[in-house]
């Protein structure tokens, strides 16, 4: 068997085969890595020699058939043992074909979206020669100044849940041995999303409880889902990096949560402990990580420089060092790469990457992922007739900043931008004039006078403003979650000259969107959306596809609210706003609600939600309750809503949020048309982490809402029994 297997050939490694195992470097076999100065290698046949010599169990971020088929080579004829590579890489939102970026996916509400995506991902990702990426990115993001919000689920703990399992079991696939399977790397574990000030890199100071209750359960999901590897995140908690946390990788991981898989470090994290003034020099750095449960090293190069002189000292015992090997091996077994090292490595598969059928899916998932944030009744814009259109701003006609970060191994310029979407759609492009107005953080010499001159003479502007793509992702914290001053100044001035203005925000976080924004007829949160983004933007437009999607991240008033989520706790004075006093949980001059809050997302219709039922307002301890409620479509088009079950668990033994998201169900109704949405709730939904750490639910009443947000909705009662429940009547 396959145990079997993997036990007769560790029997047969020595402690620098092992260390080399356990150790990924970046891959200058293929042209996309720079030289890798932290290990001496600087070209491939230095990298050949370590390969040979059985010092590389994996290569990362370096894509094509070719080159890695030469290293394979190496790896499989002439090192020693003839142990397979692993090539890993950052797929995390399309390789060629670009899909939207993970947290406009989420907006879709939507995880089968994102399970057929991370497919079509995967199958590209193979396509080039990969076996392994490094998503999904499964934290929840708490702050939005962090920049790696754009890489998650948004704030949300069961939405992060659903969309963490959807794309593992999408990237994977259903037979890991199949070419065209790629082993999912769920990261950072854990708690990245609650960096203090969401300064990346930054550390984290949390309860037990908070972090099981908020920032593990994407995980739990994602290895319910069968993911093969997870990373470590660079952050430390409570004071110790989780890179050297043993309680957090082994005791946490797989004993709590049996994770069966590898663990990566991120890159050069290990040797990084120095810095956080946790190991004293490298040689301390690698022995905390090993034994913390840091299987695969990725880039410092410090296992194979150190682990052997560890091991042979006693420093490390050998044990930890096979366990580790193990469960790299298992996952090199899972995929089939024994039995076949050249799987995903076939020089014919390149010619399917990029196929228009995973262009229409890029196109039907940013559509899916635009959010309608405001509309006053100029939305859909009519595609045929008179009117003239300003497209103003500077990503009217910008190529560069579609894909969103992460989006490395894309085309560059191949996407379609917003210009060239509306173009396409209108009946007579003459129709569309452009006004750049400003560059993205910077004002350029008379552009807001040309600008405003533009929106005069047409009937209605579209103001493309808002983020690059290097304002966010990794590294890319932000103070204030604003418009550069640049572009305010532009939204300002286009605004006062009166026309109506439909804001098409480019974004990889939520915003404050200060000044005269709100005076908008209407604004679209359109992220980044990838290859298909114009296209897709011009579909919302000009209603060919009415916009569906939710916010899956609060909007604020201002940044100073950050962080800021709508599953915050009551405290003793909640908000009361026009409320007699002002001793109360508020900031100064804001009231700390959401401009747009969590779940909102409009559309071209009107839906009415009424007729809410409980099959019981006594929920048993091993029972279940049916909830039910009608929606009707008020309004004149077809289109679909996703309406959202909370809870919020009026007294406990840890207080708890104010609403919780348990459950959304997507209808889509034609004029005048109604269903019911029905929702199911069981103690199990109603857990939360109590004393020991153990997931309890108590005893009490409980309020739930049916709506279409995380404000307001219909409203009911419902009463958890430990025992029999009273009687009433
Ligand atoms: O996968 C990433 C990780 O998310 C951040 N640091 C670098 C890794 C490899 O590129």
């Amino acid at each position: 068997g396959e145990v079997e297997r993997v036990d007769a050939l560790i029997a047969r490694m020595t402690i620098e085969e092992k260390a080399g195992q356990m150790t990924c470097l970046a891959d200058s076999f293929r042209p996309f890595n720079p030289p890798n100065p932290q290990v001496g290698i600087q070209d491939e046949r230095r990298l050949a020699a370590e390969i040979r010599a059985g010092r590389v169990g994996c290569l990362f971020n370096g894509i094509g058939v070719a080159g890695a088929r030469r290293a394979q080579d190496i790896a499989v004829k002439q090192s020693r043992l003839g142990i397979p590579l692993l090539f890993a890489g950052d797929v995390i939102h399309g390789l060629k074909t670009i899909f939207p970026v993970p947290l406009a996916e989420a907006a879709s509400f939507d995880p089968t979206l994102a399970e057929r995506t991370a497919r079509a991902a995967a199958e590209e990702a193979t396509a080039a020669g990969l076996h392994l990426t490094f998503a999904p990115m499964v934290d929840v993001a708490r702050d939005q100044r962090w920049g790696r919000v754009v890489e998650s689920a948004g704030e949300d703990v069961w939405l992060g849940s659903r969309f963490a399992a959807a794309r593992v079991r999408g990237f994977q696939g259903r037979d890991l041995r199949r070419d065209d399977s790629l082993a999912a790397c769920v990261k950072h574990f854990a708690a990245y999303g609650a960096v203090a000030a969401g300064l990346e890199y930054g550390s984290v100071d949390i309860s037990d409880e908070t972090l099981r209750e908020t920032h593990l359960p994407p995980f739990q999901a994602a290895f319910e889902a069968g993911a093969l590897s997870v990373m470590a995140a660079f952050n430390e908690i409570n004071g110790v990096p989780a890179t050297a946390d043993r309680d957090l990788l082994t005791g946490v991981l797989r004993d709590e949560m049996g994770f069966r898989g590898f663990v990566f470090s991120d890159y050069t994290a290990d040797e990084e402990l120095v810095a956080h003034g946790y190991a004293a020099d490298d040689r301390d750095a690698a022995r905390l990580a090993v034994l913390a449960g840091v299987d695969m090293s990725m880039q410092s190069g410090l296992y194979t420089r150190y682990l052997p002189a560890l091991v042979k000292a006693g420093a490390v015992p050998m044990g930890t060092v096979d366990v580790a090997v193990r469960r790299i091996l298992y996952v090199k077994t899972a995929l089939g790469l024994f039995d076949n090292p050249w799987r995903s490595l076939d020089p014919a598969a390149e010619s399917r990457i990029g196929t228009p059928g995973r262009r229409a899916l890029a196109r039907e998932a940013a559509v899916r992922s635009i959010v309608l944030l405001q509309n006053d009744g100029i939305l859909p814009l009519p595609r045929e007739g008179r009117q003239h259109i300003a497209l103003i701003g500077p990503f009217a006609e910008d190529r560069d900043n579609l894909y969103g970060p992460w989006a490395f191994y894309g085309d560059p310029g191949k996407g379609v931008d917003v210009a060239s979407g509306l173009r396409a759609a209108l009946d007579d492009a003459a129709r569309l004039t452009i006004a750049r107005g400003c560059d993205v953080e910077s004002p350029i010499d008379g552009g807001i006078a040309a600008a405003v001159a533009v929106a005069r003479a047409a009937d209605v502007v579209l103001l493309a403003i808002g983020e690059s793509q290097a304002m966010s992702g990794e590294a890319q914290s932000r103070t204030e979650i604003d418009l550069p001053p640049a572009q305010q100044a532009l939204a300002e001035a286009v605004i006062a000259a009166g026309k109506p203005v439909v804001v098409l925000l480019r974004h990889g976080r939520a915003l404050a969107l200060g000044g005269s924004l709100g005076k908008a007829s209407a604004i679209l949160a359109t992220w980044f959306l990838g290859s298909e983004a114009g296209n897709a933007i011009a579909d919302v437009v000009f209603g060919r596809v009415p916009p569906s999607a939710k916010l899956p991240v609060s909007f604020p008033w201002e940044s100073g609210q950050e962080p800021f989520f709508y599953d915050r706790k009551s405290t003793g004075r909640p908000a009361d706003p026009g409320g007699a006093t002002e001793y109360r949980a508020r900031f100064r001059t804001t009231d700390n609600s959401a401009r747009y809050p969590f779940g909102h997302g409009l559309t071209y219709t009107r839906f009415v939600l009424d007729d809410l039922r409980l099959s019981d307002t006594a929920l048993r301890w091993d029972g279940m309750i049916e909830i039910r409620a009608r929606i009707r479509n008020a309004g004149q088009r077809t289109c679909s809503e996703t309406v959202q079950l909370y809870v919020r668990d009026r007294v406990a033994s840890r207080t708890r949020p104010i609403r919780e998201l348990k459950g959304v169900q997507r209808v889509t109704l034609a004029s005048g048309e109604s269903a019911t949405v029905r929702f199911r709730l069981s103690r199990t939904d109603l857990t939360f982490i109590g004393s020991g750490n153990k997931a309890i639910a108590e005893p009490g009443v409980f309020d739930l809402w049916v709506g279409q947000s995380s404000v307001g909705g219909l409203n009911a009662q419902f009463t958890l029994y430990a025992g029999e429940p009273a009687r009433t009547d």
